[in-house]
């Protein structure tokens, strides 16, 4: 009981230093600049200038959006982009060992970026015969 007040004492100190970033505009960051782990997301009170916590939809998590810089989505953990793979168009995809493993990419074509992907449990990806297409066997 004792140790427990300056642990909160020390962890109100840190969200007010977080409170008092300054931002501008409708800009939005994940917290700590890490995709895919946090519930919710910093979005920039454009009055204020302050960064106000804000929460995903249920079962979702903050993602860096890669179409529009310094803004966020909100997507299932694990559906972010991969940006490493390089850029894609239309509903093409790629093994990421082919015939070794489950791993895929998947286009995802909104954001021209591929995200992970996976065959169903036992299966392996292998390249299909037309560029851009794989299967799962
Ligand atoms: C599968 O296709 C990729 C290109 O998408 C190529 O780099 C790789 O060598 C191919 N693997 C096999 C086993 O054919």
């Amino acid at each position: 009981m004792i140790a427990t007040t300056p642990l909160l004492a020390a962890l109100g100190a840190l969200s007010s230093i977080a409170a008092a970033q300054q931002c501008s505009g409708h800009t939005a960051k994940c917290p700590g600049g890490t995709d895919g782990v946090s519930q919710t997301y910093l979005q920039c009170d454009s009055w204020s200038h302050q960064y106000v916590s804000t929460s995903c939809p249920a079962g979702q998590v903050c993602f860096a959006n890669p179409t529009a810089p310094n803004t966020v989505m909100c997507a299932p953990p694990g559906s972010g982009t991969v940006p490493d793979q390089g850029r894609c168009t239309g509903n093409t995809a790629k093994c990421a060992s082919a015939g070794t493993s489950g791993q895929y990419y998947q286009c995802e074509s909104w954001a021209g970026l591929y995200v992970r992907a996976s065959c169903p449990a036992g299966l392996r990806c292998f390249n299909g015969t037309t560029a851009g297409t794989v299967y799962c066997l």
